[in-house]
């Protein structure tokens, strides 16, 4: 990376730790072999996963037999709930209700709308202005005819946390499956699968130092569920295809790091938050910076800060911010190339152009104090041009 870059979009994408990177170029290198094959190559294959699959169940509490490895967040999103949903009908052909909440990611989102067209019904829960689901809510939307609940951890445009503890009991209660994207949480809140009512959770490696297209969904011994995928026996038949050896390999590495590095990953992230907006706030004042999303440390995830500035488009900005060395985005990922104002922030309140206003700022390994501070200045000056013409 260019020494001086400043890349603050760690929600979209972090880059590989070195000991990640190690373990992906070991596997990669050293033992290319199929983890199906007999010979000593193969056997070392399955046996980098299983090391990976013993450190990513040591990480969330859960038995290493209940993971299985996935071709990222997206894909273990719609293992999880096209696998459980048909699993649920199968059994009782009236269990056909799907309720989510209108700030999951797309990968939820459309996934939901997708089984919708296929017939069950789907019921999409509003949130309040943090970008929180209300437990009255949910309590009135799930009943006896519900498949599947499906409410991520922690949002991935404003950080707010969800009541998936709560939510988890009351799916529980009618016999519903749990499902959690738990893709941000992951590596900045504590996940213990022996206490959180979730019977189905989804993991992406590239969120915590891993690499881009590996993922994890996490399946409780018992849940009604099957497979997304036909083909060979991998992962005990439950994800068909050869597996991504050196991609496990690394996310495990990644994954065991994380959670070694926990509370100093969330007070660093933390910092560096603070530090930019505060830095923002006092350069540009209240009246021109707003935050999205809960302001109370204990109700959001800490590495990401999703702020509108009044007056300036964030397309302008992130241009600006951009050839001054600066990463940061619109939005989530997926939606700022697209122009369209974020369903998140929509489903708070927001109106269509403050949606347009609004820039995540997002941290991780290797944003320091004076990145922040440095950030602050450079935005505060961007922002005090912009609004000048
Ligand atoms: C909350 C959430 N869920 C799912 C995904 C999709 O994960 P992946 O990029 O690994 O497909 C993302 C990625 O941005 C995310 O933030």
């Amino acid at each position: 990376m260019e020494p001086t870059y400043i890349y603050m979009d760690h929600a979209a994408t972090t880059p590989m730790h070195p000991e990640a990177l190690q373990a992906y170029q070991l596997a990669a290198l050293q033992t290319p072999g199929n983890p199906s094959s007999l010979h000593r190559w193969g056997r070392q294959a399955r046996s980098r996963i299983t090391t990976a699959r013993d450190s990513l169940a040591r990480a969330l509490g859960c038995r290493p037999d209940e993971l299985l490895f996935t071709g990222g967040g997206t894909e273990a999103d719609n293992a999880a709930l096209f696998g459980a949903a048909r699993a649920q009908r199968a059994r009782d052909p009236q269990r056909i209700g799907i309720v989510t909440t209108a700030v999951e990611h797309h990968a939820v989102l459309h996934a939901a709308e997708r089984l919708a067209a296929e017939g069950f019904a789907l019921t999409v829960l509003p949130v309040d202005a943090a970008g929180r689901v209300s437990v009255a809510d949910a309590e009135a939307a799930i009943g006896p005819a519900t498949a599947v609940v499906s409410v991520m951890y922690g949002n991935n445009e404003t950080g707010t946390l969800q009541p998936v503890a709560q939510l988890g009991e009351l799916a529980r209660l009618h016999g519903a499956v749990m499902h959690c994207d738990a893709v941000q949480a992951l590596g900045y809140a504590r996940i213990d699968l022996g206490a959180l009512p979730v019977d189905l959770l989804s993991l992406s490696a590239h969120k915590i130092g891993g690499p881009q297209g590996v993922g994890a969904l996490y399946v409780r011994t018992g849940t009604p569920w099957e497979p997304l995928l036909y083909g060979g026996s991998q992962e005990r038949r439950r994800r068909a295809g050869t597996e991504n050896v050196p991609g496990i390999a690394a996310f495990g590495a990644a994954a065991q790091l994380a959670a070694d590095t926990l509370d100093a990953r969330r007070e660093q992230a933390e910092a560096v938050r603070e530090a930019l907006l505060g830095g923002l706030l006092a350069r540009l004042g209240p009246g021109i910076v707003s935050v999205h999303g809960d302001p109370d440390c204990q109700g959001r995830l800490p590495h990401i800060l999703n702020i509108g500035i009044e007056g300036v488009s964030n397309e302008t900005l992130l241009m600006n911010l951009d050839l001054q060395g600066i990463a940061a985005s619109g939005g989530s990922a997926c939606t700022s190339g697209s122009l369209q104002p974020s369903h998140v922030l929509t489903a708070m309140g927001l109106a269509p152009h403050l949606c347009k206003n609004s820039v995540r700022f997002s941290f991780g390994l290797g944003n320091t104090i004076e990145q922040a501070d440095k950030t602050a200045e450079i935005t505060a000056t961007i922002v005090a041009r912009l609004r000048k013409r």
